[in-house]
């Protein structure tokens, strides 16, 4: 049998990335998955050993491959270097960058939850058009952003959302905003998702609008109500961690960014420091960005064995770490996962 080798740009990562990295590796490899991986660096790891936290190599294999794993990234809060996950997202125009929110483990504080939460992925109050303003002695006297959304940033991820909901069946797309009091900064993308919705959607898929606060609560009170939601970069950023809390966590959540010019898949959670380096760290949510990247070059049949030997080994096994409840270490875990996988 000839199998077509897809080339691919690996990135690590940091903290936990290195570990659930070598997981998520080892479960690709029992699926047979053809990729052919090129090794770069990028964040605090890249920073340390090159002095640069994005390397032009990084940057020169994803635009080769327009294909990318990619670990989590530290970025420093407040000073130091702008994040590399904003940059990488920026310099590949990664625009849409989708957050599934899936039960797999039954029997948790929510059952049954089957959400999808599409995010805007380049504008927003993500664009780093900010500043200080000093008075008198205190250089930090102001602190201002300047948030941008535009018509066309906003039109990409709507269709993009409005599609995705219709090719996989789903019945609603919810446009979450805060244009009541952000009127031009959110009113932009709600007016253009009422437009669309108006123009090309209607009747093909239920619309509804939710402003961000009430969104909030209702994900907490009844998350059943919502199916497919589209938001601006900001919002969508702390909705998926919220909606990753229906579903066992951030362990549990994987995400694709998706552009014109490439994808990259990653989990949803960061670098993890508190426990970076103890080999107990979850590799479930990198490795269901695996196999949404799997989906993502039309490998469906290697993508359903993945999450197949995640809902085997979490489920039948009862294999988990300790966030999920577990005892297991990253190592019980991904042996375990590598055996249901290989004999999927
Ligand atoms: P975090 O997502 O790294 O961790 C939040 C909490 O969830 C921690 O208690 C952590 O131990 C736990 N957690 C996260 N992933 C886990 C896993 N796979 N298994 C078990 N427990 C897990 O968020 P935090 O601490 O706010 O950020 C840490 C660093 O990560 C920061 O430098 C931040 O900028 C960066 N970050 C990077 C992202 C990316 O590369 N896409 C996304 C989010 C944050
Ligand atoms: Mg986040």
């Amino acid at each position: 049998m000839t199998r077509k080798i897809i080339p691919a740009t690996l990135i690590a990562g940091d903290g936990i990335g290195p570990e659930i990295m070598d997981a998520t590796l080892a479960v690709l490899d029992a699926v047979e998955a053809p990729f052919e991986w090129d090794r770069q660096i990028a964040g605090m790891g890249a920073l340390k050993d090159t002095g640069d936290p994005l390397p032009q190599a990084t940057l020169d294999s994803i635009r080769r491959t327009r294909l990318g794993l990619k670990g989590p990234l530290e970025t420093p809060s407040g000073g130091g270097f702008r994040s590399i996950n904003v940059r990488l997202r920026e310099a590949f125009k990664l625009y849409a960058n989708i957050r599934p929110a899936l039960t797999i483990i039954p029997g948790g504080r929510y059952d049954n939850i089957d959400l999808v939460i599409c995010r805007e992925n380049l504008e927003g109050l993500y664009m780093g058009f900010e500043n200080f303003i000093a008075i008198d002695n205190d250089p930090h006297a102001v602190g201002m952003a300047t948030g941008v959304n535009t018509r066309q940033g906003s039109r990409h991820i709507l269709e993009y959302a409005f599609e995705y909901a219709i090719a996989n069946g789903r019945k609603k797309v919810t446009v979450v905003h805060k244009a009541n009091i952000m009127k031009a900064l959110t009113g932009i993308f709600l007016e253009t998702a009422r437009e669309m919705y108006e123009a090309s959607y209607k009747g093909r898929i239920e619309f509804e609008e939710v402003i961000v606060d009430a969104c909030a609560m209702k994900l907490v009170m009844n998350p059943w109500q919502f199916d497919v939601l589209v938001t601006t970069n900001l919002f969508g950023d702390i909705l998926s961690d919220l909606t990753s809390g229906l579903v066992g966590g951030l362990g549990m959540a994987p995400g694709a960014n998706i552009g014109a010019d490439a994808a990259i898949f990653e989990a949803v959670h960061g670098s993890a420091p508190d426990i970076a380096g103890k080999g107990i760290a979850n590799p479930i949510a990198l490795i269901l960005a695996s196999a949404m990247m799997l989906d993502h070059v039309g490998l469906q049949d290697k993508a359903t064995r993945v999450r197949k030997a995640v809902g085997e080994t979490l489920n039948v096994d009862k294999i988990r770490t300790g966030d999920l409840g577990g005892k297991a270490n990253t190592r019980e875990l991904t042996d375990a996962l590598v055996r249901r996988a290989r004999n999927g």
